[in-house]
């Protein structure tokens, strides 16, 4: 396994280029098997959970291939199997999201439970009722899904008791090819399903209210292959926003979405950064002390619960108390034993934590529990005194393009070694 070694405490200049938005690509990529055909996807980011996903599309049959640098092409002529088995999908939830394309067009989809992971139970009881509420039988045996339909699924109502992001897609994606209409309600409106949306749009599918939390599909016949663009990653950028605050500097983020981070904007210029927005770009300095905000999780346009790490981080550098509540997941707080161990002072009370700040953190060897987590300790080793160590990088890898590369770009001392 490898680590990322930071010598902390020097500011950041320069640009960074924001990648394409994993939690995008990843439905978008699943959306291919929806139609037999060549389908193009532009600004896809080089991740270990996109080659997960595309792993898992080659076992039902299709076929990719990398153009230039961020572009995939993607065959899938021949999708002849509808099983997706537990040692991919426990290395990766978002596999789940080919359970709706596959009912689209086989009628028949396998796959496994995703199982737990590191930030909660992560159940799909949304998913299964979502399809059964469209004809679907499921049945739940050693550990699988088994969903089957004769025939086509029959457009429905369906409502969420939590705007579920991946559920919202997997209907999305089994009602495109559905008969009747099919009514989402409480639906997610995070930037993602926008990007769907319009992928399903232009392959022919007919939804109305994009952007809202009512979803209207209009079942079509048979859909075409597409282009697509995959838009700017929002998480990424609102991470990268954080490490200037946490660092110190002035930094330009280029092909990013500022629309995309609403809260997180009015957050951050209350903890005293400046920040400059373009249509595509962010220029973000952080030269003066750093103020102390609370802040609750909430489903979109809410603050990200994905960001909620990364702002612990940023509190922990103020001088004064921060109450930060995380309401999408039930074990979101893995990172705070390790950034108590490089001198932060928080309380965790449900889910709930206090951060009491001290200005300051030191560098110190710890290890890396989730995607999100290993962010926020390389934003806290970034702002460190000294030399911080964090193991188990390969959580990163998952959902940051070239991290190290990014950083170092704009003066960061990092670096990644073998363990
Ligand atoms: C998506 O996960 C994202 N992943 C997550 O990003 C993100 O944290 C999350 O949405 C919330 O924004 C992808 O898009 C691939 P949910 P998802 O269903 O869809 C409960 C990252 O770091 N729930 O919106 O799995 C669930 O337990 C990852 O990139 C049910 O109870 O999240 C949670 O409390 C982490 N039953 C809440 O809903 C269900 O069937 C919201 O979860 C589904 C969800």
């Amino acid at each position: 396994m490898d680590k990322i070694v930071i010598e902390g405490g020097r500011p950041l200049e320069g640009e960074i280029r924001i990648s394409g938005a994993k939690n995008s690509a990843l439905p978008i990529i699943a959306a291919t098997l929806l139609c037999p055909g060549t389908h193009i996807i532009h600004n896809v980011p080089e991740l270990r959970d996109i080659r997960t996903m595309l792993k898992l599309m080659e076992t039902l049959g299709v076929s990719w291939e990398r153009r230039e640098a961020n572009t995939l092409v993607i065959n899938s002529d021949a999708v002849t199997e509808f099983e997706a088995s537990y040692d991919l999908v426990k290395t990766m939830r978002a596999s789940v999201l080919v359970l709706g394309p596959l009912l689209s067009r086989l009628g028949r989809a396998r796959v496994s439970l995703p199982g737990g992971c590191a930030i909660g139970a992560r159940p799909i009881d949304f998913h299964m009722q979502g399809f059964q509420k469209l004809g679907a039988q499921l049945e739940l045996e050693q550990g699988y899904v088994d969903a089957r339909v004769s025939g086509k699924l029959r457009g429905g109502t369906i409502y969420f008791d939590i705007p579920s992001v991946t559920a919202t897609e997997n209907i999305l994606m089994a009602a495109v090819l559905a008969e009747g209409a099919t009514i989402i309600k409480n639906a997610a409106r995070e930037p993602e399903i926008a990007n769907l949306i319009d992928m399903l749009t232009r392959m022919g599918a007919k939804i109305e209210g994009r952007n809202r939390d009512k979803l209207t599909i209009h079942g079509v016949k048979s859909l075409e292959p597409c282009e697509t663009v995959v838009i700017p990653d929002r998480i990424e950028t609102g991470t990268y926003l954080v490490a200037v605050g946490a660092a110190g500097g002035d930094v330009t983020l280029t092909n990013c979405r500022p629309a995309h981070l609403p809260s997180m904007f009015e957050k951050l210029r209350n903890c005293g950064l400046f920040l400059e927005e373009g249509k595509d770009s962010i220029r973000v300095i952080r030269s003066g002390p750093l103020k102390n905000v609370d802040v609750k999780t909430m489903p979109y346009p809410g603050f990200p619960t994905d960001l909620q790490a990364q702002l612990m981080t940023l509190m922990t550098l103020t001088d004064g108390l921060s109450v930060i509540h995380e309401n999408i997941f039930e074990n979101r707080f893995m990172h705070v034993a390790e950034l108590k161990r490089m001198g932060a002072d928080i309380m965790v009370d449900g889910g709930r934590a206090i951060v009491k700040g001290h200005g300051k953190l030191n560098g110190a060897p710890v290890m890396a529990t989730d995607l999100r987590a290993s962010a926020s300790l390389v934003i806290a080793g970034l702002a460190a005194m000294g030399t911080t160590e964090i193991s188990r990088v390969y959580h990163l890898d998952r959902g940051y393009d070239d991290l190290v590369g990014k950083l170092s770009g704009v003066g960061a001392k990092i670096r990644r070694e073998k363990e």
